[in-house]
């Protein structure tokens, strides 16, 4: 074996559908490229089981740069795997040692059901976004930039905000099972800056609402949503949709 292979054993897990009994299957992988990508990793697996006749595992992905937010799963018990700030896409091989047992299972929260192996139906997350992540005021023509002012560590923290690509990892990783931190940073981006204040309380209550209607908890402060984000949002973000909320709460006539 090469020095830059490790020999590894993956326990993946296998479902057929929302409502059918899933379980773990093992295989062992030889001479894996520790410069592989996990997502490479897992086509090499694939190809084997495709070669032997057997159903590939499906997984979803889109842009393999971190940026789309399709892909996402558990590894090691940790969403989108054990480097911090990294999407699984991003999560190399190096970050594992020969000879490691490497548990992959899907994102678990009943908001998201399985549809297939690791593919879980996160539409739950466009429903919220389709409550008010957005600003939909006919405002003309763009103004030149230098006539609306933004201070320079408000539109950090929009941008900040702006950062989310939506993955699930938050509600996959939250004992309460909860998007919070998604929320909070889709409110935030656009209650930072002047161009979402027209709609900023709607937003604010339809998004909460659509929360509840989609059957997930409140925030318990337990900032794992923080911990496993791979994009580094701060759980500041749902203060803000709090203070969002309570400010819309008192002042706003449906
Ligand atoms: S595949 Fe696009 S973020 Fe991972």
């Amino acid at each position: 074996m090469a020095s830059n292979t490790i020999n590894i054993i993956v326990k993946i897990w296998r479902q057929n559908g929302a409502q059918a009994k899933g379980q773990f299957e093992d295989h062992a992988l030889k001479d894996i490229s520790t410069d592989s990508s996990f997502l490479e990793m897992l086509d090499v697996l694939n190809e084997w089981l495709a070669r032997k006749g057997n159903e590939p595992i499906a997984f979803d992905h889109d842009c393999r740069e971190g940026i789309c937010g399709m892909c996402g799963a558990v590894v090691d018990g940790i969403a989108h795997g054990p480097e911090k700030e990294t999407t699984l896409c991003q999560l190399h091989m190096r970050s594992f040692n020969d000879g490691d047992t490497i548990i992959i299972e899907p994102f678990r929260t009943k908001g998201f059901p399985i549809i297939k192996d690791l593919v879980v139906d996160r539409s739950a997350l466009d429903r919220l976004i389709q409550a008010g992540g957005f600003v939909s005021v006919n405002s003309g023509s763009p103004q030149d930039a230098n006539n609306i002012l933004i201070p320079q560590n408000v539109a950090e923290q929009a941008m900040d905000a702006a950062a989310c690509i939506g993955c699930g990892a938050c509600a996959a990783a939250c004992p309460n099972a909860t998007p919070m931190l998604f929320l909070g940073a889709k409110v935030s981006q656009l209650a930072l800056l002047p161009q979402g204040q027209a709609e900023a309380k709607a937003r604010a209550i339809n998004m909460v609402k659509a929360l509840d209607c989609e059957g997930f908890g409140n925030c318990g402060n337990e900032r794992e949503c923080e911990n496993v984000c791979p994009k580094g949002i701060s759980i500041r973000n749902i203060a803000r949709l709090n203070r969002e909320y309570l400010k819309a709460q008192f002042s706003y006539d449906e």
